[in-house]
């Protein structure tokens, strides 16, 4: 089975295509420039993004929108943090965190699937830390500040296979493979 994946990451796409072909899944990265709208939950962006690409690719899609959700910032940037990060990006995340003790925080990832039958949501989370400086120089976004519960380095220092047992997206990505071996086929 062969699905597209709409997106212009490089990074996610691979982290994506190694839980994907464990379940035998061909992923093709398609770059057709989804709109980054600007709503107050993952899912409704996904959703959104789902119905306005679909009709003009007619094939399997899946689409992801992931965020970082701090505690101490009220779990801001959350929805926004493309844009955060494209503004004030990591170095600006650990300044408004000076000084700050609490540093909770998590990762989430919604992915959205739909062919000519069905049109699904698959979510998946990270719990972790933000780190006090920024550390490693793999992966994209804010991996070098984000410390995932049970490991000692951030999501920079780490291969994608090891992210990967941790991360929302390979969460969320597992449960889209699995609905689609145990239940789509079906
Ligand atoms: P997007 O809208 O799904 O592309 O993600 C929003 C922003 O969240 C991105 O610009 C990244 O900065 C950040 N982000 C999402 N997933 C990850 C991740 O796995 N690691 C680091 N940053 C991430």
């Amino acid at each position: 089975m062969k699905i597209y994946f709409i997106t212009g990451n490089k990074h996610k796409f691979l982290e994506a295509s190694k839980i994907m072909e464990k379940y035998g899944i061909e992923l093709r990265m398609l770059e057709a420039s989804k709109v980054e709208i600007q709503a107050r939950s993952l899912r409704e962006i996904v959703l959104y993004s789902l119905a306005l690409l679909y009709p003009k690719i007619n094939k399997p899609v899946v689409i992801e929108d992931a965020g970082l959700f701090i505690r101490a910032l009220n779990w801001f940037p959350g929805p926004y943090s493309s844009y955060v990060y494209e503004t004030i990006g990591c170095r600006g995340v650990l300044k408004l965190l000076e000084n700050v003790k609490d540093r909770y925080a998590k990762f989430r990832s919604v992915v959205g699937f739909i062919n000519f039958k069905h049109v699904k949501l698959f979510e998946g989370e990270v719990e972790g830390m933000i780190a006090y400086r920024e550390l490693g120089n793999k992966g994209f976004g804010f991996d070098p500040i984000f410390i995932p519960k049970g490991s000692s380095t951030t999501f920079a220092q780490m291969d994608v296979e090891e992210k990967n047992k941790y991360s929302h997206r390979a969460k969320a990505f597992e449960k889209l493979a699995k609905w689609i071996v145990y239940e789509e086929m079906e």
